[in-house]
């Protein structure tokens, strides 16, 4: 069988930069340029010339996903993310049937946009909605309205494409159990067939960070967060969305191939500033900053900016952390003795899916979900 190789697409760029977001990416002003159109044209020349290198160091492979993500994509021109696109077909074979990802801003997308991308080969929608309450969406810094995210979905929908997830966040300062159930019920009543749902993570150095620590805004208690997650969790299944990852629930055949063969193991190329990559063992990732990107890629360097070797025992640590995340879990048999008597400790304590166990399998249930972490240090330490 051949090789097959995803491929993830970095774009650096948002109109502004949301208060809880330490993502890889700059505003225009930042850049000090106010012209996008310009910034986006060379970044994507550089894009495409590590296309051309990944295709030198792989070889012929197979692409069956390919996740632009941010930053926001939808900023940039359509014809320029089809420039990539079009770059990927011809140094690689694109699987029929590909999934092709585009992370968009519910205010940043247009009809036309959505037209053009996906007459160039994107299937899949994955849109920022993260609330509805005006006011937990100013908190965020968002920028958009929360009746944005209802007329980009139907846009989305009338250009043809078949997937279209929305991403939400909670947990955010000031959000009542109330707000939380009304973005879960405006999300429900969208035609989609993917949600994710996160937990606000105070990253330092980011604008939120400094208000939690000036007192400015409160985080929520812990046990404020799990009652969201599981009211999150208990309407998704009635509405027909089942989990398949932590913070991931989808309709039958709307899950999300991309990021399944990151949890797989498969192997990726992360293209941009910043972007990550795994190839047979190996791990890298970029260069952070656009500008030296661009220079090192002009220069005919590579982009890698540090890389790390996996040995055997990280890539099994690996694969239980991610697995345990997961709904098909972990086969007994891939446990050791000592990990295999710590889970069934966790299983007496009422954390495990009990028919899994007695298939082989170990599997977290609703209360083991809210643990996750703790369980998955248990295994893997
Ligand atoms: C980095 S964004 C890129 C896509 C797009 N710009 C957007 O905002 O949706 C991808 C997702 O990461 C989420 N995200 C970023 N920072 C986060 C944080 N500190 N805690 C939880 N989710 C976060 C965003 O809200 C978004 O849904
Ligand atoms: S959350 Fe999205 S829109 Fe906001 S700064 Fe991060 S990448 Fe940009």
């Amino acid at each position: 069988m051949s090789q097959q190789l995803s491929f993830y697409v970095h774009i650096p760029y948002c109109a502004k930069r949301c208060g809880y977001c330490d993502f890889n990416t700059y505003t225009p002003g930042e850049l000090k340029s106010g012209d996008l159109d310009a910034l986006s044209s060379s970044y994507i020349d550089s894009t495409i010339r590590e296309i051309q290198m990944a295709s030198q160091v792989v070889g012929p492979a197979v692409v069956p996903t390919v996740f632009f993500g941010g930053g926001t994509p939808s900023l940039l021109p359509a014809a320029q993310l089809a420039r990539v696109i079009g770059a990927i077909r011809s140094n690689f074979t694109i699987e029929q049937g590909v999934e092709i990802t585009l992370e968009v801003n519910p205010d940043s997308v247009s009809r036309p946009f959505l037209d053009e991308i996906k007459s160039v080969g994107a299937t899949r929608i994955s849109m920022g909605m993260q609330s509805a309450v005006g006011s937990v969406l100013k908190t965020l810094g968002r920028t958009h309205h929360p009746e944005s995210v209802g007329q980009a979905v139907t846009m989305a929908r009338a250009s043809g494409f078949e997937h279209v997830s929305v991403d939400l966040i909670y947990g955010s300062p000031g959000e009542t159990m109330e707000d939380w159930q009304k973005s879960l019920e405006y999300a429900l009543s969208l035609d989609i067939d993917h949600i994710s749902a996160y937990a606000l993570i105070v990253e330092k150095g980011t604008k939120l960070a400094a208000q939690v620590n000036r007192g400015e805004l409160t985080m929520p208690p812990d046990d404020q967060s799990a009652d969201k997650y599981l009211l999150a969790d208990e309407l998704f299944e009635a509405a027909g969305f089942s989990w398949y990852e932590l913070s991931n629930w989808s309709k039958p055949g709307g899950q999300c191939r991309h990021n399944i063969a990151y949890w797989d193991g498969s192997f990726w190329w992360g293209v941009g500033a910043g972007a990550h990559s795994y190839f047979k063992g190996k791990r890298w990732w970029n260069v952070k900053h656009p500008g030296s990107y661009q220079e090192r890629i002009s220069l005919g360097q590579s982009p890698e900016s540090c890389h790390e070797i996996l040995t055997p025992g990280n890539l099994l640590d690996e694969f239980i952390m991610l697995q345990m995340r997961r709904r098909e879990g972990i086969m007994h048999s891939r446990l050791n003795s000592s990990q295999l008597s710590k889970a069934e400790d966790f299983l007496c304590s009422g954390f495990l899916d009990t028919a899994s166990w007695s298939d082989l399998r170990l599997v977290l249930n609703r209360n083991g979900r809210l643990i996750a972490d703790r369980i998955v240090r248990e295994l893997v330490l």
